[in-house]
């Protein structure tokens, strides 16, 4: 059946609000919420060997690679292994070693991005378990790999990619769990997980009925920008760096992500009181440290706006434009903190008359090396 777009003018606000929905696709029958388990059928055949794997190396391209990144420090986390994510691409180029007791993971939203595939053919000459995570049910990477697991966001329409990178976020944040479960000690850990996401759904509502905010954003406060730097740090990282490829991939703006932690070390000479800047700065472990890229920033006279939980009452935002969201466990607050910006991505498209569903130069899967 044809998918149609009904209330939306695009695919692409369709498809984000669809989120609210589609995360609760992607946990559907895996996750127990009464016992807070997680089992994901599509590893079991391999679980035991994925668990004596030495390092895990996740590999993709685009959106796929930033949900890779933003679930990199969780992974760590709960399994104690070292993780590397790479670009396929870049992967490739370096003809990085790889050995059998790798486990490497790919993510795809399509399953069949030419670049991940050649990566995943490179790895499995090297007898390295794979495992693909995928939009796609039969497509090539879920037909290559050893296991893996479909994230059931639905099928996704426009270029820019948006529902499906909530829901491999989720997916990939199931599979941390699904690996740690023999480990008694991160128990309080995954118990705090697993009721995060019970609430995702709900957090995400509330974060699309900013809609109509960030749309005035959009035109009042970047109508002309030319350039757009959004800084973030942590967990935060990857919401900069897929906020900036949205914006980019659609609205055509000059936007760079750029971890917080870097900004001292040469992007601050951008910063003046001219240049759009986003800052995002949940309550998080590493607050304290955002709060100096704020100063650093307000120095310059920039004026951030901030993305910020709804209830962070800190005078250090009076003088400048929020957009507050839902509190939720620090390694899940991405998943709620890049709505705004997918939403805000789509009003500077369409607020330039482009057409966001069918970006220039662009195609939604790129088959070709
Ligand atoms: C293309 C699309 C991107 C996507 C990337 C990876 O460049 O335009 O939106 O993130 O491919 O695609 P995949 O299907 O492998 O996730």
């Amino acid at each position: 059946a044809q998918i149609q777009k009904g209330a939306f003018s695009h695919f692409m606000l369709k498809e984000i609000f669809e989120q609210s929905e589609s995360v609760v696709n992607t946990m559907r029958g895996r996750i127990n919420f009464d016992d807070r388990t997680v089992i994901l059928g599509g590893l079991r055949s391999q679980l035991a060997n994925i668990r004596r794997s030495r390092r895990l190396i996740f590999i993709a391209c685009g959106t796929s690679y930033h949900s890779c990144v933003a679930t990199r420090s969780l992974f760590a986390e709960l399994t104690e292994l070292p993780v590397s994510v790479e670009l396929a691409s870049t992967f490739l180029d370096e003809q990085m070693p790889v050995f059998r007791d790798d486990c490497c993971i790919y993510v795809s939203q399509s399953g069949e991005t030419k670049d991940t595939l050649l990566a995943l053919q490179y790895c499995k000459d090297r007898g390295a378990l794979c495992l693909g995570v995928t939009n796609t049910v039969g497509s090539t990477i879920s037909r290559e790999t050893h296991c893996g697991v479909h994230i059931n966001a639905g099928p996704e329409i426009s270029v820019a990619s948006t529902k499906a990178y909530t829901s491999q976020y989720i997916a990939l944040t199931m599979i941390a769990l699904q690996l740690s479960d023999d480990n008694y000690a991160k128990l309080p850990r995954r118990h705090e997980l697993i009721d995060g996401l019970f609430n995702l759904s709900a957090d995400i509502k509330k974060t699309l009925a900013l809609e109509p905010e960030l749309r005035k954003m959009a035109q009042e406060q970047f109508g002309s920008a030319q350039n757009l730097i959004l800084i973030g740090r942590g967990y935060q990282t990857a919401t900069v760096l897929e906020g900036a490829l949205k914006i980019k991939e659609v609205s055509y703006i000059h936007a760079e992500g750029i971890n917080a932690g870097e900004l001292k070390h040469g992007p601050l000479a951008l910063i003046d009181d001219k240049m759009p800047i986003i800052l995002v700065m949940p309550k998080d472990r590493h607050y304290s440290d955002s709060e100096n890229a704020l100063k650093q920033v307000t120095a310059r006279y920039g004026a951030p706006i901030v993305i910020c939980n709804d209830d962070d009452n800190t005078p250090l935002f009076n003088n400048l434009k929020t957009i507050r969201v839902p509190r939720t466990v620090d390694a899940l607050q991405a998943i709620i903190n890049i709505v705004p910006l997918q939403i805000l991505s789509y009003y500077l498209a369409t607020g330039r008359g482009f057409d966001p569903d069918s970006p220039r130069n662009l195609a939604k899967s790129v088959t070709t090396a």
